[in-house]
Parts: C-alpha cells; structure tokens; sequence
C-alpha cells in the first residue's frame, strides 16, 4: 500500500513505526525536519516528499496535522476520487473533512495514541470504513463509534493519560523526596503501575473496578489516600465535562 502522511510531528511519527516493516511505501511531509530525517533515516521505505506529492503519490492518506492548519494546507493538495483519508485530528469535523479533500469520500477518523508503535492501542473509530482496521487493526484494538459524538468523547477521555501520567510523576517525586533516589523512585512508580496492567482482559468487563474493589480496606493506605482526594475525582468529571461544548457533546 501507498501511504501518505501530511504533518510529520509526535503522533505521525510513532504511526510511521506502526506501519514499518508490513511492505507499505510512506510518504511524509518534509515537515519537522529532524522527526521525518530520522524515520526516513531508520526505514528503508520511508521518504520524504512535499504535500502535493504525498496526496498524488498515496492511496491512504493519513492527516496529522492540528485543527487550524488543516483547512489552509488541504484544499490546495491533489486529492482525487478512490483515495482514502485517516484524519487523527480532534476538533475537525467528519463534515468540514469532506469539504477539505472532496473529491474523497473515503474518510475516517480516528485516535491513535503515542504508543501506537508498540502496538496495543485502543483506536476508537468514526465513521467505519474499514480502512483504519486493514492498516493498524493486525496489531492494535480498532473500536468503530456508532456517531461523532461518540468519537469525540473518546478524544475527551484520551485526556486521561496525561492525568494518570501527571500522578506518577508526582508520586515518584514526593517518593524521591524521601528516599532521594530519582532514578529508582521512578522505576518504582512505574513498575507499581505497570503492574497492575499486565495481562489484564481489555474486554470491558470490569476487570479495572475489581482492582479498585480490591484495594478498598477501610484504613488502609489505599482507601485513605483515595478518600483524601475524591475531590479531584470531581474535578476530573468537571474536567471532561468542560470539554462538551467544544466537541459538539450533549449536555450532561
Ligand atoms: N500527539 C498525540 O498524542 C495525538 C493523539 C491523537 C491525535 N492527535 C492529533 O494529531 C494532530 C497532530 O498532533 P501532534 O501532537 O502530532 O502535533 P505536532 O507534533 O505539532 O505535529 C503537527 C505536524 O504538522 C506539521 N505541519 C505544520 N504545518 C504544515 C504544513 N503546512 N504542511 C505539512 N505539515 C505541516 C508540523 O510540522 P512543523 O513541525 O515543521 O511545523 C508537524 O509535523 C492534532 O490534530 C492532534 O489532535 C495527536
């Protein structure tokens, strides 16, 4: 497959490593000069291209790039009919992307996150048109939405990594204090987290509340601590719910 990829930053690049390997030819913009040198650098099927000819040159067409860019960089390209679109990004509609690369009517969003490259990644999808499964689905986890409401709450919930990963950092630290071993404090907080993770059903079925459950010892240091900071549970919520005008969900 000929694949193209217009904006070459931090979520194009490990999408680049994804698709590595499988006897794809990849196009990437010659953006970001040292992310697309070193991919085209480290993959003998990697080049760089200008985005006239990443669009002219691919059969699927991946958008990386962010919201306000878009609309001033792909009217200009050379989209044509039987082509394929993967936008990754949040804030453009399914609506405004058929406008931006008409004649394609092949399109599809999705969320990939920067670990893609490992495999294992959740990728909610809308709308479905198969073309995100037959390139990421072998190794990933492809969840198609039924509406763009749907998949714009997922962006919304991506949000959390950022959270969970901010606690770490926190904790390690606090950790270091006492210890004043950075290194191993942060070794231990990932491996503590890490943990808990291995091997888990990714099903949904309520396996993350079992070992919530389980951690839930009155007086214990686990439900203490929890107890201590339910208010930022509530911010949490607050949080996501902020998000619901900007990506077009209903009220709660
Ligand atoms: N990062 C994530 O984890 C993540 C996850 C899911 C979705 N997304 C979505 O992915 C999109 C990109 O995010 P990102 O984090 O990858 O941002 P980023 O690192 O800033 O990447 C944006 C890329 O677009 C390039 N670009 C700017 N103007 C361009 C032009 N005229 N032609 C071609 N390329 C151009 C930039 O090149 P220069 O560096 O040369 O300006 C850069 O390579 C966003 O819409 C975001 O919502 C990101």
């Amino acid at each position: 497959m000929n694949i193209g990829f217009l904006g070459t930053g931090g979520i194009a690049a490990p999408m680049v490593e994804a698709l590595a390997g499988k006897g794809h030819d990849i196009l990437v913009s010659e953006r970001s000069a040292e992310v697309s040198a070193r991919l085209a650098a480290q993959f003998a099927e990697v080049e760089i291209a200008p985005n006239d000819r990443v669009v002219a040159d691919s059969e699927v067409i991946i958008a990386c790039l962010m919201a306000d860019v878009a609309p001033k960089v792909l009217p200009d390209l050379p989209f044509r009919e039987g082509q394929k679109l993967i936008s990754v990004m949040v804030d453009v509609s399914v609506e405004a992307l058929h406008d931006l690369a008409a004649p394609v009517t092949d399109i599809s969003v999705t969320i990939p996150m920067p670990f893609i490259g490992k495999g294992g990644c959740p990728l909610p999808v809308y709308p479905d048109t198969g073309s995100v499964q037959a390139l990421f689905g072998a190794e990933n986890i492809v969840l198609p939405v039924t509406s763009e409401a749907a998949l714009n709450a997922h962006f919304a919930a991506s949000a959390l990594s950022s959270v969970v990963l901010a606690e770490m950092v926190t904790t390690a630290d606090w950790l270091a204090g006492v210890t004043g071993g950075a290194a191993k404090a942060e070794a231990y907080v990932a491996a503590l987290i890490a943990g808990y993770f291995k091997g888990m059903a990714l099903d949904g079925s309520g396996e993350v509340k079992g070992l919530l459950d389980a951690l839930s010892t009155e007086g214990g240091l686990n439900a203490t601590l929890r107890d201590r900071m339910a208010g930022a549970r509530n911010e949490l919520t607050e949080g996501l719910d902020a998000f619901r005008p900007r990506l077009g969900l209903p009220d709660a």
